[in-house]
């Protein structure tokens, strides 16, 4: 008897989560999965530990009553300050972003293995957990992190080649750099990042100190799809969209997360 297809549970405090959904989309045939972006309460790297866990648990119940049977923690902040409070809030499996991040980082370790360290961005309130630390020391790596308020708000903006966020990212960049120049390796800490991977990558050039470059969407994909049994489907995956604020920004701004069109987003009141 074929299995139904799974439900997966998508969840960011908005439009970066997307950008794991684009990574998980071609390598989930038969999957169906419903992404709650939780626009009203973002940014959540500015926010408590407290606050950004009842955000999140709240997202994750509400996914969970969708009929979601593995819940990806798509969003750096939540996975760094809520992992616990989602794990023991819900009964189905629950993958963030931060370990399949740091393992990916342990695979590319750059040129000077013996002693490798990689240089982290990522919202205040992950730096300030330093989960990224954790998870690259227990895999051997020395993590420097550095915190980047400015890049959420500039991705938002649609800002993703712009002259004021080039110039915001060579400010963070090289003060980073100056803190830690030895790092060969730059993980994309945060689920808005991977849009302005182009623009960090020719501001590393332009500061002649070009980094191998790990997203930790891509790697966490991976591992939730690591997750659920193999399908032998070969329908394309579809998807339901959830929004907590402006359903037409979401529309617009989440198509250039998702790399598509989005269809039909649903707007839900999940609270304050
Ligand atoms: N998507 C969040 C992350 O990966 C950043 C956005 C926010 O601050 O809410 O950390």
């Amino acid at each position: 008897m074929a299995l139904a297809p799974p439900t997966i549970g998508v969840f960011d405090s908005g439009f970066g989560g997307l950008t794991v959904l684009r990574e998980l989309l071609p390598i989930m045939a038969g999957a169906h999965f419903v992404y709650l972006g939780d626009t009203a309460r973002l940014p959540y790297g500015a926010k408590s530990r407290e606050t950004i866990a009842r955000y999140a648990v709240s997202s994750g119940a509400f996914l969970l009553a969708q009929g979601a049977e593995l819940l990806v923690v798509a969003c750096n902040t939540a996975s760094a300050l809520a992992l616990d409070e989602l794990k023991a809030a819900l009964p189905i499996p629950v993958i963030g972003v931060i370990a399949p991040g740091a393992a990916a980082a342990a695979l590319h370790p750059g040129p000077c293995s013996l002693h490798p360290s990689v240089l982290v961005l990522a919202t205040a309130a992950t730096v300030q957990s330093h989960a990224y630390f954790r998870a690259c020391a227990a895999l051997g790596l020395q993590a420097y992190e550095k915190a980047c308020p400015l890049l959420v708000p500039l991705v938002e903006e649609g800002w993703i080649d712009h002259p004021v966020t080039a110039e915001v990212l060579r400010i963070y960049l090289s003060e980073a750099l100056a803190e830690a120049p030895t790092v060969t390796t730059l993980v994309l800490g945060c689920t808005h990042y991977p849009l302005l991977k182009p623009l960090i990558e020719r501001t590393l050039a332009e500061l002649n100190h070009p980094l191998q470059i790990v997203d930790a969407a891509h790697a966490a994909a991976h591992a939730a799809a690591a997750l659920i049994p193999p399908s032998e489907s070969t329908a394309p995956p579809t998807c339901s969209f959830y929004a907590t604020d402006s359903i037409e920004k979401f529309q617009r701004l989440g198509s250039a997360f998702l790399g598509q069109p989005l269809p039909e987003v649903r707007l839900i009141d999940l609270g304050g």
